[in-house]
């Protein structure tokens, strides 16, 4: 297990054209992070290059404290798990677990050590006999990370490894990615465009555009706090709505009407011509729903209501409203960007589900402005981040992770004493096992 440090990494490809550009990134031990951004950032090849697989056009690539730049992949001992698993049909699971170690003609009594060992972590053990045609894609999977375990790989990288399967089966294989990624405390970085992907399993997220590095965070620092338009819009579903505002003093005029503003984000955004104000959906309510103490910390309007959705547990009110040209441009570019449709000139805003807001009619909102953020339209900057805030929270959820990789590598010592407790004194158990067809045929074939 180890640290991956990448100092100003920059990647041309034959036309000169900078698919990463400078790219300064540290991954600590044991840490799970993703990269995420719309296609074509430079995701997969920033994962190829951390494993030897893309050269490295400038800049340092450093693993465990080693220079590997000028390493071949195979001794960069980083574990790749592809989209499709990349498993032999015809070996049974325990050999396809052992087949690194078979490649590297490790003795015997080794691999069946290690190969019992990982399938007890992951648990697989009551289908090391099978092949993997007979699997769920979640065993599958595990039977993926259980020949990277049995390597002892510095760190697993993932490519996308969810993206064809369907939503049901995406939403269990992220968990159980997530859980054993936890239990292992193995160093991670994965690869995805999918913005929940990103924001459930990432320990810290870093978000690309055009090859450059837009913000490296917690997914609540992301969330709360995000430094520019691109990452605002990015991360969050439903987006982030985007309104056009004045300034006037400590006032923001928009269409929904005046949100005011603290000392800190007026002193912030003081001087400023045309702005954008994002506020996030569930910030909204149907007025009806929000007592009148509480009232006093937003702002009230009334707005027609487009479309309705309702999803059981809340439900989305679609609210046009009129902004000038300049900014309708600037919306259109930025859900080109992201490509996401969502970013129109209207706002999403999440309500409570019992509401009985009508479509074509007009109805009562509240907003809480102050999580409102103000940016930049022209450079997209956040003008209203709070640095120190956001830092906190990063600070936590590292906390939280240097605890629970702790935590995780106590529990698997005892879990590996246990693996090999149940070796030694299991004599019938092993020699089952070594009588198993389909591993004994292969063990001859492969030596
Ligand atoms: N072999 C190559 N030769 C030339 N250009 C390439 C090559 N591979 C990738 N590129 C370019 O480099 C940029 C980054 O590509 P990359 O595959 O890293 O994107 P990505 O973020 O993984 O996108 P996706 O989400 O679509 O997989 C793109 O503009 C792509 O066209
Ligand atoms: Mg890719």
């Amino acid at each position: 297990m180890a640290q991956i440090e990448m100092k100003n990494i920059v990647k041309k490809y034959g036309d000169g054209f900078p698919a990463v550009n400078d790219v300064s990134l540290d991954i600590a031990d044991g840490e799970f992070m993703i990269l995420v951004g719309p296609s074509g950032c430079g995701k997969s090849t920033l994962l190829r290059m951390i494993v030897g697989l893309e050269d490295i056009t400038s800049g340092d690539m450093v693993i465990g404290g080693t220079r590997v730049n000028d390493k071949a992949p195979r001794d960069r001992n980083l574990s790749m798990v592809f989209q499709n698993y990349a498993l032999y049909p015809h070996l049974s699971v325990y050999e396809n677990i052992a087949f690194p170690l078979r490649l590297s003609r490790t003795p015997d009594d080794e691999v069946d050590r290690r190969v019992k060992e990982a399938a007890s972590v992951l648990e697989l053990h009551e289908h090391l006999e099978r092949k993997p045609a007979n699997l769920s894609g979640g065993q599958r999977q595990r039977v993926a990370m259980g020949r990277a375990i049995v390597r002892q790989a510095e760190a697993f990288l993932f490519d996308e490894p969810l993206s064809n399967l369907d939503a049901k089966l995406r939403g269990q294989m992220r968990t159980e990615i997530a859980r054993l990624q936890r239990r292992l405390g193995i160093t991670t970085v994965y690869v995805t465009h999918d913005q929940t992907e990103a924001m459930t399993l990432g320990d810290r997220v870093c978000v690309l555009r055009k090859g450059l590095i837009q913000q490296v965070a917690s997914p609540r620092e992301l969330y709360e706090q995000p430094v520019n338009l691109f990452v605002a819009g990015f991360i969050g579903s439903p987006p982030m709505n985007f309104l056009p505002a004045t300034v006037d003093g400590n006032t923001l005029d928009t269409p929904f009407g005046k949100i005011e503003l603290d000392e800190r984000r007026a002193a912030a955004v003081a001087g400023r011509d045309l702005l954008l104000v994002g506020i996030r959906p569930e910030y909204f309510n149907d007025a009806s729903f929000v007592e009148e103490d509480k009232r006093r910390h937003g702002m009230t309007f009334t707005a027609r209501v487009d479309v309705k959705e309702w999803l059981g547990d809340s439900q989305f009110a679609y609210i046009p409203y009129e902004a000038p040209d300049a900014i309708r441009a600037k919306l259109a570019e930025l859900s080109r960007e992201l490509d996401s449709e969502a970013l129109r000139t209207q706002a999403i805003v999440s309500i409570d589900a019992s509401s009985r807001l009508r479509e074509g009619r007009d109805a009562e909102f509240w907003v809480d402005t102050r999580k409102a953020h103000v940016f930049d339209p022209e450079s997209g900057e956040n003008l209203t981040r709070d640095e120190e805030a956001g830092a906190e929270l990063t600070r936590l959820a590292e906390q939280d992770r240097v605890e629970q990789t702790e935590d995780a590598r106590a529990d698997l010592r005892t879990d590996g004493r246990h693996a090999a407790d149940a070796d030694d004194t299991d004599g019938t158990a092993d020699a089952a096992d070594r009588d198993r067809p389909s591993g004994g045929a292969h063990r001859s074939g492969a030596v």
